[in-house]
């Protein structure tokens, strides 16, 4: 009998499958997609019949080159207002840390957070997820953390699950209550962590969250509070996530690996240790370059150590009103390799395969496999080094979401 017609096929193109310890590239290849998902990758001498008689739309790429849809992996993309005052601020001198402690900081965000309506927070989102997808990202994380009470963190959940009602993009999310100590706990950050952990039962129940967030630093929460979190969390089979070493070296990514975490995130001050630890519990490292030169930051994070132990790394925009206002997943790429030194393979990876890793989806995104959702970003360029090396040149040319082109 005959096989049925896939629904779609590209041909004359080079494919990036990120099925192999480097990008797993198939020159002259060719992939088919039938519904949501792929059901054919390979080379194209393998196809076992003309395209004609394989698949309904066939598209000829001319040489283009595809790979998975990108993926960012951290992003605050749900949050009120900016913070453009305390840009000024520090452009006059003033540390982050010190805005921070001085009542700025995140704690501004969560005023305007707070104050907006889940309209208002939808509609600055969208803006910033279409600026993502818009460079091919076809999966986001969005985090909560700038409501910091019951009522405002749900209602940033709830809008970052909005997201996928507006726009073909895919949110995974993760609340970060304990992002910051709020006004209403000054002083108490012990009774605030209580707090948060006596609503996440109820939180699961809702099914708001894919993942428990936290910040360990000198400016939010010790290991102490954030291990009392994990503990709790994880006896509700919560996924964990972890802001840890930014700032300071606290044990945080050790800590988040000690608890199976699937990633810890930022890690410029990260010791040898936490990342042997983070390699033997298999945690991603969540790489955040937009944070580490906006903030102009010196302590770069120990990238030679990640490679050395074998921990896989993700690179992600961190998007946040404070520390990263940035919006182009490209241009942190970019950011990976001129400023941690990072491959440009390593940088793609870091937005594919292992952004899928740190987001617990592994099984069905971050590479080009039978199978897997049918999240094609075609690129206009001469090799997949050219998605590192560009600055704030877009060469997107065909966008596909779970089978959907959405971008043309
Ligand atoms: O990922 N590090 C902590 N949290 C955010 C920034 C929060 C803010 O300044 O608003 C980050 O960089
Ligand atoms: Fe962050």
């Amino acid at each position: 009998m005959e096989q049925d017609m896939w629904d779609s096929l590209w041909i004359n193109c080079h494919l990036c499958t990120l099925q192999d310890d480097g990008l797993g590239i198939i020159k002259d290849g060719a992939i088919a997609c039938q519904g949501e998902k792929i059901i054919w990758v390979g080379p194209f001498s393998e196809l076992k019949a003309s395209p004609e008689k394989l698949a309904k739309e066939i598209y000829d790429l001319n040489g283009s080159w595809i790979t998975p849809g990108l993926i960012d992996c951290h992003t605050h993309i749900v949050h009120g207002g900016d913070r453009i005052e305390e840009f000024n601020l520090r452009l006059e001198g003033a540390s982050y840390e010190e805005i921070a402690r001085a009542g700025g900081g995140i704690r501004s965000t969560v005023k305007a957070t707070r104050e907006a309506s889940e309209a208002e927070l939808l509609a600055a989102a969208l803006k910033r997820a279409t600026a993502l997808q818009s460079e091919g990202v076809t999966v986001i994380e969005v985090k909560s953390g700038y409501g910091l009470n019951w009522e405002n963190e749900c209602k940033q959940l709830k809008v970052a699950r909005e997201i996928e009602n507006h726009l073909p993009i895919k949110v995974q999310t993760s609340y970060l209550a304990a992002h910051t100590i709020p006004e209403e706990f000054h002083g108490n950050g012990d009774g605030y962590i209580d707090s948060v952990i006596e609503k996440l039962s109820e939180l699961k129940e809702l099914g708001l969250a894919d993942a428990i967030d936290g910040f360990c630093e000198g400016i939010a929460f010790n290991p102490e509070q954030i291990e009392k979190l994990f503990k709790s969390a994880q006896k509700l089979g919560f996924n964990l996530k972890l802001h840890a070493d930014q700032l300071s070296d606290l044990g945080g990514a050790g800590l988040a690996a000690r608890y199976g975490a699937l990633s810890a995130d930022h890690l410029e001050y990260s010791s040898e240790q936490s990342v042997k630890a983070m390699a033997q519990a298999g945690s991603v490292a969540v790489i955040l370059p937009g944070a580490f030169y906006f903030l102009k930051e010196t302590q770069v994070p120990p990238i030679a150590a990640f490679r050395e132990h074998g921990v896989p790394m993700a690179v992600a925009t961190d998007m946040n009103p404070g520390s990263s206002p940035c919006c182009s997943l490209l241009m942190s790429m970019n950011m990976a390799c001129t400023l941690f030194r990072m491959t440009p393979t390593e940088a793609l990876r870091g937005v594919t395969l292992n952004a899928a890793k740190a987001l617990g989806i592994s099984d069905t995104h971050g590479s080009l496999e039978v199978g897997k959702s049918a999240d094609l970003a075609i690129w206009d360029i001469s090799s997949p080094a050219a998605l590192s090396y560009y600055i704030g040149y877009n060469p997107l040319q065909q966008l596909v979401q779970a089978g959907k082109t959405i971008v043309q």
